[in-house]
């Protein structure tokens, strides 16, 4: 059996260009300033053997069978030495892409079965499943159009982009109470973390009185 964790995980989420770094590094400034514990962490990678895997996943083509590993391998090490322990300390922790993108990305956009990736979801993480996604639902054209240095994801085009923000829609409509979902074109940086902060505060309220 798995130790319940009392701190609170939110995964971000979107197609290319989003903004979810900056997103992120915005809201841990503000939760930070009020007095909580983040940890700061991304997918693929967070711990040294998955920044290792990485690389790997950035720079190589591959079989698509192959990149669905790679990602959960780095999943399964970044939650047990990162996500977990952070959690377990009662820390916030705020991931950069989680399992949403492996259901959009390797099973919406790359074509491999939606339940088995769910299924392999599941074991690299031991069951652990966000209490929050953070959903930047930004047009894929304008997040392409944003890339600089394109991965090769970004390489893939703006029909694969497209494809893998209908995996996101997908994923959404399965836990849709977990998502909030943002329209990055409409609102400023700031704005857009003003909004997710005032819906944490009400979730870690709940939190505190549960504990
Ligand atoms: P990154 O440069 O971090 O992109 P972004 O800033 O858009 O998050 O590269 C991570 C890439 O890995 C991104 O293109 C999405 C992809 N990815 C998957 O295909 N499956 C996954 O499970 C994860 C976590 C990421």
């Amino acid at each position: 059996m798995l130790r319940k964790t009392p701190g609170f995980f939110i995964s971000f989420e979107g197609t290319e260009g989003s903004g979810k770094s900056t997103l992120i590094r915005q809201l841990a400034d503000l939760l930070g300033r009020n007095g909580l514990k983040v940890q700061v962490t991304r997918e693929p990678g967070g711990s040294p053997l998955a920044e290792r895997l990485r690389s790997i996943l950035l720079e190589t083509e591959m079989d698509s069978r192959t990149e669905l590993y790679l990602y959960e391998a780095a999943r399964a090490e970044h939650v047990a030495r990162i996500i977990r322990p952070a959690l377990q300390r009662g820390e916030i922790v705020l991931c950069d892409r989680f399992t949403d993108s492996t259901l959009a990305y390797q099973s919406y956009a790359r074509g491999l079965p939606w339940k088995e990736v769910l299924a392999l979801n599941r074991m690299a993480t031991g069951g652990l499943e966000p209490n929050r996604v953070v959903f930047l639902d930004l047009d894929p054209k304008v997040g392409l159009e944003r890339a600089q240095n394109p991965n090769r994801f970004e390489a893939e085009g703006l029909g694969f982009q497209k494809k893998v923000r209908l995996g996101f829609l997908k994923a959404r409509k399965e836990n849709p109470e977990k998502w909030i979902s943002l329209k990055p074109g409409k609102h400023t940086p700031t704005e857009l973390a003003d909004q997710v902060f005032s819906r944490l505060k009400k979730d870690l309220e709940k939190r505190s009185r549960r504990a």
